[in-house]
């Protein structure tokens, strides 16, 4: 069992579930970054981890220049790691990682609305009525014709993807693509995002996280 969020990421070495979500996520990532048009593409990452799944695919798309990041972290120790894949990218001057509360509006100001947002490993750590604010708030991150990417995750036979999806469809994002893990227990989704530009949140807390990672996968 995992005592922190640090030793939670360890789990990628030895997870299969872990690691076709990666890649799953990093494919979508990619799909999004060659859709989008010439010119600048913004990107946020909540909940960021060490930001493997972005960064991963960065070293080695042709897109990588167009890109500004800012990628939301609470862990220092995922976020000094991050920091030194994005140093060792030569990313410093497009990626932003904040060691600081992911879900407080005020974190994403300068950097939304986005054509990207990441979601990954998020929506299965907040209560059912969290849930809507989270995705409704999605408005907020995104730009009109944004790409999200999310996660979530099934137990004891409960497809959990399918609240998700119902959702994402009630707040304005068309499915773009959507995949179960060969293991069949995760959900990887993408969606765009068919609404207006939304300037302000409803609130400043766009969600709260309650999750731990004894019980997290
Ligand atoms: C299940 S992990 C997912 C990490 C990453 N997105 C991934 O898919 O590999 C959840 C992450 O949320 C972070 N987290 C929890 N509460 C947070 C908050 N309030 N603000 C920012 N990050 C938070 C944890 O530190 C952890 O890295």
């Amino acid at each position: 069992m995992p005592k922190d969020w640090y030793e939670w990421h360890d789990l990628y070495d030895t997870e299969p579930v872990l690691q076709q979500r990666l890649e799953i996520v990093r494919e979508y990532i990619a799909d999004s970054l060659n859709a989008l048009p010439d010119g600048t593409i913004r990107i946020v990452s909540v909940c960021a981890g060490d930001g493997r799944d972005l960064l991963g695919v960065l070293q080695n798309h042709p897109r990588i220049n167009d890109v500004y990041a800012r990628l939301v972290e609470l862990n220092p120790q995922l976020v000094e790691r991050g920091r030194a894949t994005i140093e060792s990218l030569g990313l410093g001057k497009q990626i932003e990682f904040i060691n600081d509360d992911a879900t407080l509006a005020t974190n994403y100001v300068g950097a939304v609305p986005a054509d990207i947002v990441i979601v990954c490993g998020v929506l299965g750590h907040v209560v059912n009525e969290e849930l809507d604010r989270l995705i409704n708030n999605l408005s907020f991150l995104s730009k009109p014709g944004a790409f999200v990417i999310w996660t979530r995750g099934h137990s004891n036979g409960i497809p959990y993807s399918d609240n998700v999806r119902k959702i994402l469809s009630a707040s304005g994002f068309e499915e773009i693509n959507f995949q179960l893990t060969a293991t069949g227990d995760m959900a990887v989704g993408i969606h765009r995002y068919l609404g207006e530009s939304v300037n302000q949140p409803q609130e400043q807390q766009l969600f709260v996280f309650s999750g731990v990672p004894s019980k997290a996968r």
